[in-house]
């Protein structure tokens, strides 16, 4: 075995490798569960790529067939069954685990200097997740999967002069059909995975670059002892490798509990309107995203006055893409002395409070039909989400902060 690593070992560095990513990586010793949300996203986009890989080999990609294929592998397919709800649950459980990831970043202040590009591609990462799971979507051909990327679709078309245009190329038809399905199949399975992966390798190597932040949000690459080891450091392996399974093992319990028993989760997960084929002339009575896009789709049926003459969607639209943009600029806007939510005033505090709780409020208006939700609610909690952002170059600055400690707190 050693003789076989030293071969390779000569060719390739993977013993180097091996030692500066993991052995050799000196990551914080203070670590708390919030730290634990990034290597289940490796772990469920790994299971997304399995999954996946095995769902194509039983799947057709057909207008006629898609439907058929997806029951076929439900009903014939030996475990099919299993391997559809590991994927249709995964999806899911993506963005619960990249929603806490990404929240964990904004309490500690991950995204500050010298961690901004690993912010970066967090982000872009979150972007390509969001169009994966779209496009994703449509492949069963379902009543929701078709509506749903009627409507997504046709938001391109509310861009002025070029908008109908845009959409019809998106399409590739009038309408969303059998063209339609082939093209984002191929996005699905081929292109998106392909850039996904690579984002996700550019941005846990940008981390290594500059390592890890913490909960105290303190540099521990400022304190050295005599072997130019990080004091507060310990090797990410074995120590984070052993620690994280056990977030592993209770991720795992949780999410057999779903697959097993609730893999509808009344709707959320699978909604009921696509267990039926689609039907380009039966609109649902009721359109709604799959959970994890509900508060942008809030925001986008917030606007509903049209301005300078053009259509309230166009405007929709801007504030939906705006919302996501706004968040590539964080490290930019927070302007506060420290990086921690732990140090930072009471402002930050109330305004990152008042940040989440408009998010899911959002994500619940998202959810229901217009005309079961006071209109004012939508547009409220669309300002305070962007009230976060807009306001923070100046409540970082004007609050007083805590001294940070020069060592981690333990
Ligand atoms: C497929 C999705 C993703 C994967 C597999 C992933 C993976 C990881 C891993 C393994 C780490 C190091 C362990 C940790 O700090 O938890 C990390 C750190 C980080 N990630 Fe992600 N990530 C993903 C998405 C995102 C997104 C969407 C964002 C934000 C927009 C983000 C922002 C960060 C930041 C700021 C850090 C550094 C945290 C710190 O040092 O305190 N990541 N990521």
């Amino acid at each position: 075995m050693q003789k076989l690593i030293q071969w390779v070992d000569d060719r390739l560095p993977v013993v180097d490798a091996f030692e500066k990513h993991m052995s050799k990586y000196y990551a914080p010793k203070n670590f708390n569960v919030w730290y634990f949300f990034g290597s289940l996203s490796l772990v469920v986009l790994v299971n997304q790529l399995l999954t996946g890989i095995w769902l194509t080999m039983s799947y057709n990609p057909t207008a006629e067939g898609a439907f058929a294929s997806v029951e076929y592998i439900m009903r014939d397919v030996e475990f099919g069954w299993l391997i559809r709800l590991m994927h249709s649950t995964g999806a899911s459980a993506f963005f619960v685990v990249v929603y806490l990831h990404m929240f964990r970043g904004l309490m500690y202040g991950s995204y500050k200097k010298p961690r901004e590009l690993v912010w970066i591609f967090g982000m872009t990462i979150y972007l390509c997740l969001m169009a994966e799971a779209f496009l994703g979507y449509l492949l069963p051909w379902g009543q929701m999967s078709y509506w749903g990327a009627q409507v997504i679709v046709s938001l391109f078309g509310a861009i002025p002069y070029v908008g109908e245009d845009l959409a019809q190329w998106i399409r590739g038809d009038y309408l969303i059909s059998g063209i339609t399905l082939n093209r984002f199949f191929a996005l699905h399975v081929i292109a998106l995975p392909i850039v996904l992966l690579g984002l996700v390798v550019l941005h846990i190597l940008a981390l290594h670059e500059v390592g890890s932040n913490n909960p105290d949000g303190v540099e521990i690459k400022k304190n050295k002892d005599e072997n130019g080891i990080p004091k507060d450091g310990i090797p990410f392996h074995p120590y984070y490798t052993v620690h994280d399974i056990v977030a592993l093992v209770v991720f795992l319990f949780v999410f057999c509990v779903v697959v097993f028993y609730f893999p509808e989760m009344n709707g959320y997960f699978l909604e009921k309107p696509n267990f039926e084929p689609a039907n380009p002339l039966k609109t649902p009575e009721h359109i709604a995203p799959v959970w994890y896009f509900t508060p942008f789709y809030a925001m986008l049926r917030a606007i509903t006055y049209p301005l300078f003459g053009v259509d309230a969607k166009f405007w929709g639209v801007v504030v939906m893409g705006a919302a996501i943009a706004i968040l590539f600029v964080l490290p930019w806007l927070d302007r506060s002395p420290v990086k921690s939510i732990r140090y930072k005033g009471v402002m930050s505090k109330v305004a990152l409070l008042i940040f989440a709780v408009s998010f899911v409020i959002l994500g619940v208006c998202g959810a229901l039909p217009a005309n079961e939700q006071p209109s004012w609610m939508a547009p409220l909690f669309t300002g305070l989400y962007f009230a976060y952002f807009l306001l923070m170059p100046w409540y970082t600055r004007a609050e007083k902060t805590k001294p940070v400690p020069e060592r981690v707190t333990h």
